[in-house]
């Protein structure tokens, strides 16, 4: 496990346009960063000069007929940076990483969703990553009628373009990751109250984190 490995933890957050990880992702941050711990957290694509360029292109509706394999070689690059110039060093201090999405992703919407080849996306990841992988993920899972419309109450990105019927198919991928590794990616029901779902996230993570203690504060 990471701790005995003398590094940090990394904890990726999934899940569907508009399933509220990125709130999660905050309370977890402070949560931890009281009990003591250093924390940084992230957005993948995102979160370097180089990476935040990068992830202007991919979401900004305006760019048309980018293709699917420019659109899966700029995640994969703008995650290098991220993970070489952010991730490693922040891992190697023995701080815990917080990163909103992360490979998963890429095999979420690139593949189940795009139709790109599974194998494609997986050997693209591993360049992407440079060969790191999260100790727990967690994919926050939402009916996506209401994720979407959530997701696109105050504009639509590009990568949201697309609708409903990709969205559906970006949940079942993110469904199938978890079947296929059940230790590492855990499913969070992300119906219901913000305070509800982050006590669903957090007994998934209770483990990486027993200074936590079982009761949220
Ligand atoms: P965000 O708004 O949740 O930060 O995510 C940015 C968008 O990019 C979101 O629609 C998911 C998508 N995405 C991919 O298509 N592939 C990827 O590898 C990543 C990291 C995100």
């Amino acid at each position: 496990m990471a701790e005995q490995n003398g590094r940090g933890i990394f904890i990726t957050l999934e899940g569907v346009d508009g399933c509220g990880k990125s709130t999660k992702g905050r309370y977890l941050a402070e949560e931890l960063t009281a009990a003591g711990r250093e924390v940084v957290s992230l957005r993948d694509p995102g979160s370097t000069e180089i990476s935040e360029r990068i992830r202007a292109i991919l979401l900004d509706p305006e760019v048309e007929g980018m293709v699917h394999e420019c659109e899966l070689m700029l995640f994969e690059a703008a995650r290098a940076q991220l993970t070489r110039e952010v991730i490693m060093p922040a891992l190697e201090r023995g701080a815990v990483v917080v990163c909103d999405r992360y490979c998963d992703s890429t095999f979420a919407y690139q593949a189940a969703g795009r139709g790109l080849s599974e194998q494609l996306v997986r050997d693209a990841n591993a360049m992407g990553s440079c060969g790191l992988a999260p100790d727990r993920t967690i994919v926050f899972d939402l009916e996506v009628d209401e994720s979407f419309e959530r997701a696109t109450r105050h504009g639509t990105d590009r990568m949201e373009l697309d609708g409903e019927p990709f969205q559906q198919r970006v949940r079942e991928g993110f469904l199938r990751l978890a079947a296929e590794e059940p230790e590492r990616v855990r499913v969070v029901n992300a119906h219901g109250e913000k305070l509800e779902v982050y006590a669903r996230m957090r007994a998934e993570l209770i483990d990486l984190f027993p200074e936590l203690g079982e009761e949220a504060v």
